[in-house]
């Protein structure tokens, strides 16, 4: 029920009912709806801004192999499957060291897709619009009401008229700054949090990745990482201050930066252009508990967020995703709600492993400013100990997979 290309929707054509209520429009908000109507389980997304805006984030690039398996249940795997590139390795270099894990080799054949989390939205979007899934967006003032009683609502304003919809459940998938976790009571909720000193610089440029395979490399400078898009575009990203902006870096500053941070075989090999986006994201491990408060479940960023070292985010989104749709599913097909009663604990059981390797890639691989002699050795007998012991690679393989569901 999409009014024109732009993804708006009349004021006047808002439901007043629904079954599942989405806030967000993100991978996570949109992977839900897919997969609900998929089932039959009726759903209305709100999303704050305009398509066109979220379809311009640059973000997330590497699919675990449950995301792909589950993009493609969701109907939506066609043009990932034509156009993502499947990696079965990924390098880490340490200093001039370099190492390849072996991803396949030691998972019994599992790999990750390189495929933007951009190209995933545009998939979402289109497969919504094909079965008349209803998407709102740039609707304002979200508020969430009576979320412990069997009959929860939202209100909002969409072109300057307040609405409201009735329905059965609410799914927070609205991000790490959206309404649905704020709108649980402070003392039922634990926060744990983590920041980290320092942020990543990103650019995605049209030209050819400096490797076939992601390096993640640490240097004395600061960390860097060499991904990509396709085989004529590549995403690069260094480590910077908290307290630099994207306009203090000219893109021959972006180059010459990003060169120091790399083996200096690598960094011989790198071809440099002008960039297309460049961006700068602060780092941090996040977790609310528990994921649900009366008939509102959060999913995705909204509940959680790792630092970026694991390629974690997008994939924990879509994990969350499967759980909660399973349990939906289940309350209307069987009026079985143990799913949806178990949401929360396994969904935290898997974020919490994801949050530790991520934490431990950025621990492992970043210059930390007080981190010392010792912090130093440690890093380096991190290193040593996974580029000498398969029993490692294995389970740094089997944890960059993605963990089984
Ligand atoms: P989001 O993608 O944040 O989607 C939430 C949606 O809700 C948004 O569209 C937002 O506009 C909407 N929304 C917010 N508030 C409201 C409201 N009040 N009402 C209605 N709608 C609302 N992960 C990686 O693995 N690798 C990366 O390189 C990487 N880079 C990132 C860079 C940045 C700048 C950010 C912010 C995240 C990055 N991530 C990365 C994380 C990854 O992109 C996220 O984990 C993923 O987007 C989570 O999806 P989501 O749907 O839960 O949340
Ligand atoms: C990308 C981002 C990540 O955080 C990561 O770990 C791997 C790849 C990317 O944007 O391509």
């Amino acid at each position: 029920m999409i009014a024109d290309p732009s993804g708006s929707l009349a004021a006047d054509a808002v439901p007043a009912r629904t079954q599942v209520l989405i806030i967000g429009g993100g991978p996570a908000g949109l992977l839900l709806s897919q997969l609900l109507h998929r089932a039959g389980v009726d759903n209305v997304v709100l999303e704050r801004r305009s398509r066109a805006y979220v379809l311009s984030r640059i973000r997330a690039g590497v699919l675990e192999q449950g995301t792909v398996d589950l993009l493609r249940q969701a109907g939506v795997g066609a043009r990932m499957d034509r156009k993502g590139l499947l990696h079965g390795g990924v390098e880490i270099s340490f200093r001039e060291r370099r190492l390849r894990i072996d991803l396949a080799g030691l998972t019994g054949g599992r790999s990750v897709m390189v495929y933007g989390q951009t190209e995933v939205t545009a998939d979402l979007y289109a497969a919504r619009d094909a079965m008349g899934g209803t998407i709102l967006h740039e609707v304002e003032d979200v508020a969430l009401h009576d979320l412990e009683s069997a009959s929860p609502f939202a209100t909002f304003t969409l072109g300057g008229e307040t609405q409201r919809i009735n329905c059965d459940f609410i799914a927070g998938c609205d991000g790490f700054h959206g309404v649905s976790r704020r709108s649980i009571p402070e003392d039922r909720l634990k926060l744990f949090e983590l920041v980290y000193p320092f942020g990543w610089l990103g650019i995605l440029a049209d030209v050819p990745p400096v490797s076939d395979e992601l390096i993640y490399a640490s240097h004395e400078k600061g960390f860097a990482l060499c991904s990509m898009r396709s085989p004529t575009r590549s995403r690069y990203y260094i480590q910077c201050p908290l307290d630099e902006e994207p306009g203090n870096w000219s893109d021959d500053r972006f180059w010459e930066a990003l060169a120091a941070h790399l083996p200096a075989d690598v960094a011989a090999r790198l071809v440099t252009g002008p960039s297309i986006e460049k961006s700068i994201a602060p780092l941090r491990s996040f977790v609310a508990e528990p994921m649900r408060h009366g008939r509102l479940f959060l999913a995705g960023d909204a509940a959680h967020i790792v630092p970026p070292t694991g390629a974690k985010g997008l994939n924990l989104a879509a994990s969350d995703v499967h759980y909660l749709s399973q349990g939906l599913i289940a309350h209307y097909a069987a009026g079985d709600d143990l799913a949806l009663e178990r949401y929360s604990d396994r969904a935290l059981a898997r974020v919490w492993k994801a949050e530790r390797f991520s934490w431990w890639m950025t621990s492992t691989l970043h210059s930390f400013p007080d981190a010392g002699e010792f912090g130093a050795r440690m890093q380096q007998a991190e290193f040593d100990y996974l580029a000498t012991s398969r029993t490692a690679q294995a389970a740094f393989a089997e944890n960059y997979v993605g963990l089984p569901y």
